[in-house]
C-alpha cells in the first residue's frame, strides 16, 4: 500500500486538550507521522493556540490581544496545562514527527517573519516542517522570503486551482476539507506535484474513502482509529 501519514490535529484533540504539550505527548505515543497546530503572534511571543479569544479552551476571558503574554501563560488550557509556545512544542517534538504549522491571528506578516528566523536558527531540517494557510498572500510571503520552506494551502471550499498553487508559490501539500474531496482534486493535485492531506478525518468511513482516493494522509483528532485502522 502507498505510504498514509497519519497528522495528529491540534495534538491528539479528541483525546486531550488540544494544542497542549500534553496533545501532543499522547499523539506521539501513539505513533503519528505528524502533528499540526495552530501559532498566533501575541505582542511578538509565538504562542500555539486556535481561536481568536479565550473562552472555548481555556479558564480566561476575551481575546487573546488584550492579555499579556505573562497572563495568558497562567490560564488553564485544560487539565492544568498552560498554553504552549511555540519553541516549547517544537522541543517536545524534536524529530519524533513531521511538524505543520498553521498561520492564524492577525499579525500574520510578523509572525511570518519570526517563524522564518526560528527555522534557520534552529537544529531542525526545513523538510521535517509544513507552514500551511488558508490565505494564499501569507504562503506567498513565506515563499518569498524563505523559498525552500515547504507550503500547505488549506482549503474547504472548491473550487481551488492546484496549478496556480504549484507554480506561484511551489506548494508542497494540498490541504482540503474532507467536505470537497473527491478524485479529481486528489489527481489535479497530484499531477500538480502537491501532496494531498485531508481535514478533519475521524470516521472510519471516511478513512476508508480517503484512502481509496488515494491521499497521502490525514489530519484527525483521533490518530488512535487512524492508525488502527492502517493496522488492521
Ligand atoms: O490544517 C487543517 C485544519 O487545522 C484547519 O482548520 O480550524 O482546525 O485550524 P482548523
Ligand atoms: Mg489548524
Amino acid at each position: 500500500m502507498p505510504n498514509f501519514d497519519v497528522l495528529g490535529h491540534r495534538g491528539a484533540m479528541g483525546l486531550e486538550p488540544e494544542n497542549t504539550l500534553r496533545s501532543f505527548k499522547k499523539a506521539l505515543s501513539l505513533g503519528v507521522d505528524g502533528l499540526e497546530f495552530d501559532v498566533q503572534n501575541i505582542h511578538g511571543e509565538l504562542l500555539v493556540f486556535h481561536d481568536e479569544s479565550l473562552e472555548r479552551t481555556t479558564n480566561g476571558e476575551g481575546k487573546l490581544l488584550n492579555h499579556s503574554v505573562e497572563a495568558l501563560r497562567k490560564l488553564d488550557a485544560g487539565k492544568g496545562e498552560q498554553i504552549p509556545t511555540l519553541a516549547e512544542v517544537v522541543e517536545l517534538i524534536g524529530n519524533q514527527a513531521f511538524i505543520n504549522i498553521e498561520l492564524k491571528g492577525f499579525d500574520t506578516a510578523s509572525l511570518v517573519m519570526k517563524l522564518v528566523r526560528m527555522l534557520d536558527r534552529k537544529r531542525f531540517k526545513k523538510e521535517q516542517f509544513i507552514i500551511s494557510s488558508y490565505l494564499f498572500s501569507e504562503l506567498s510571503l513565506v515563499h518569498e522570503l524563505d523559498p525552500e520552506i515547504r507550503l500547505g494551502v488549506i482549503a474547504d471550499e472548491y473550487p481551488t486551482i492546484a496549478q496556480e498553487f504549484a507554480d506561484e508559490i511551489d506548494a508542497y501539500s494540498f490541504h482540503p476539507s474532507y467536505s470537497i474531496l473527491n478524485q479529481s482534486l486528489v489527481d489535479d493535485a497530484h499531477n500538480n506535484g502537491m501532496k494531498v492531506y485531508v481535514h478533519t478525518v475521524n470516521d472510519l468511513d471516511k478513512i476508508n474513502h480517503s484512502r481509496t482516493l488515494g491521499v497521502d494522509g490525514v489530519f484527525t483528532d483521533y490518530p488512535d482509529r487512524v492508525i488502527d485502522y492502517i493496522r488492521s
